[in-house]
């Protein structure tokens, strides 16, 4: 009898457990709405899954995007069982109450309302309180015209057309030496080369690796568990933030010791950046600032490059339409360097761009956080939760785009279903260095089509997905001269 009961209790109790555990963060954030509700009213939660406690549905967020490998799914799966709707869903996600975005109107209901929604990055404090992804209201809008003009405006990408050309010229003859490069390093390294040279001027060598590596932690740290413990990798990442600190800090007492500097680069603009009060930003603005862009431009630009090899290699009649667009315009300059005009006004490279920074998909999803409580369709994003627009999911769901993983340069010849197409955000914080990451991937393809042939080492490698897409090798290539 006491058996009996024993084996009651324990088999009884675990299946209890377990599922208590498995909707802890529903019943918890059940019973604070609705002791809200006695004393506001109106507190119904989008439909969804919020998980076990601390961890929410990480987990199940882990198991499609990294063993499944089919991240579309997460969302697939919420609409199934929920309802195909309005797309929005509650989670719990990166250590937060959140709720999931994941259709063009409700991501443009968040990117429009600046006001209740801030931008506020998951692990903030590894970008440093004081870059532009950290700052709002008037420090924001200075910061994000500063890199607009310095970056993206129609005289900053003519300068940088010249400046850029040649490294991309001498890394593709070093590929063709080697005969067998991945894709996704090389990439990095002259990107990396490019914008260090462009906005701090560093030279390619020992620093720039450094700070390549320094770089490739610290993004993972981004999106990591916040856990600042040796070990983890959002602990990596900030250790990391303060070697490149260091770094730039070095660089900056060099310069401040320099009488009657010129202004060089995007770096010695921001120095001498002032404010509505004539005061100059203090080092870690700077630091901060010059950190900020180089996290923006330099994994966004190199991933997508990279996907654009991938895509070329598979899509051989797209690489052939690419290819001829682009010898005409070789013929023409007859070996001169290219100009950011030219580069931008031919059509068929534009729509090669396009299409792969949608299927690319390197800022899959942003965050917000509710400034307050807000009713959207009916139900509530209560204060201070995150609110992450699953971007991805927009470029990836057949009801925005037909066939949506086939590689279709030509789908750009029509006009696109409104708000489908968010690769770059939208609202207040819409990238600010869009041009220039055409600008940059449009420049690459042009030598690459017009003097290199290559193929995929491994043509069905899995694909990653996190912390950002790419395939699992790196885009290993053999690669020639034509
Ligand atoms: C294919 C390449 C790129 C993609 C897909 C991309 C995508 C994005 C997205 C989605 C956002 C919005 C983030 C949010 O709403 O939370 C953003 C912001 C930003 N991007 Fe890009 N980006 C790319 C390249 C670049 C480059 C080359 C730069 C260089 C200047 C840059 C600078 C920025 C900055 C400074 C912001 C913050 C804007 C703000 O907070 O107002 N991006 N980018």
């Amino acid at each position: 009898m006491v058996v009996l009961l024993w084996f009651t209790a324990v088999f009884g109790a675990v299946p209890l457990v377990a599922c208590l555990l498995w909707w802890w963060n529903d019943i918890w954030y059940g019973l604070v709405m609705a002791t809200r509700r006695l004393t506001k009213g109106g507190t119904k939660l989008p439909p969804g899954h919020m998980g076990l406690p601390i961890f929410g549905e990480t987990f199940t967020f882990f198991w499609y995007f990294k063993f499944l490998r089919r991240p579309e799914d997460y969302i697939n799966f919420k609409r199934h069982k929920y309802g195909d709707g309005i797309g929005m869903y509650k989670t719990h996600l990166f250590g937060k109450p959140s709720v999931i975005m994941c259709t063009p109107a409700a991501t443009k209901y968040v990117f429009r309302a600046d006001e209740s929604f801030k931008l506020e990055f998951p692990n903030v404090e590894i970008l440093g309180n004081n870059s532009i992804l950290s700052v709002h209201g008037k420090a924001h809008m200075r910061m994000k015209s500063f890199i607009s003009r310095s970056a993206n405006q129609p005289d900053a990408l003519r300068r940088i057309a010249q400046a850029i050309q040649p490294r991309i010229i001498s890394a593709l003859e070093s590929w063709a030496q080697r005969g067998n490069i991945n894709s996704y390093n090389q990439v990095k390294k002259v990107t990396l080369e490019n914008i260090g040279m462009y906005f701090a001027s560093i030279e390619s060598g020992a620093t720039l690796d450094r700070i390549a590596g320094y770089y490739a932690t610290l993004v993972k740290g981004l999106r990591s568990y916040p856990l600042n413990v040796p070990g983890t990798t959002y602990y990596g990442a900030l250790q990391c933030r303060k070697m490149i600190i260091a770094i730039f800090k070095e660089e900056l007492k060099k310069r401040k010791m320099e009488t009657n500097r010129p202004i060089n680069d995007v770096l010695d603009e921001l120095m001498n950046l002032k404010d509505e009060d004539g005061s100059r930003l203090t080092d870690i603005e700077v630091l901060d600032t010059i950190i900020g862009i180089l996290l923006a431009s330099f994994e966004t630009t190199s991933l997508t490059t990279t996907w654009a090899i991938y895509y070329l290699a598979k899509y051989p009649k797209v690489l052939q339409k690419l290819r001829d667009e682009n010898m005409t315009l070789k013929n023409e300059k007859q070996g001169q360097l290219v100009t950011s005009e030219e580069i931008l006004k031919l059509k068929y490279t534009t729509k090669v761009v396009d299409e792969t920074i949608r299927m690319a998909n390197v800022a899959g999803y942003v965050f917000r956080r509710a400034t307050k409580d807000v009713t959207y369709e009916g139900y509530t994003i209560p204060k201070g939760w995150n609110v992450i627009l699953w971007l991805r999911y927009l470029h990836t769901d057949a009801t925005n785009f037909d066939d949506p993983m086939c590689f279709n340069p030509d789908r750009w010849d029509a006009p696109m279903a409104p708000r489908t197409l968010q690769v770059f955000g939208g609202g207040s914080r819409f990238c600010a260095g869009n041009m220039l990451a055409r600008l940059q991937i449009a420049l690459f393809l042009h030598y690459l089509s017009t003097g290199y042939k290559w193929k995929l080492v491994n043509p069905d490698a899995k694909i990653n997905y996190l912390p950002h897409p790419k395939p699992e090798d790196g885009v290993k290539i053999t690669i020639e001269k034509l």
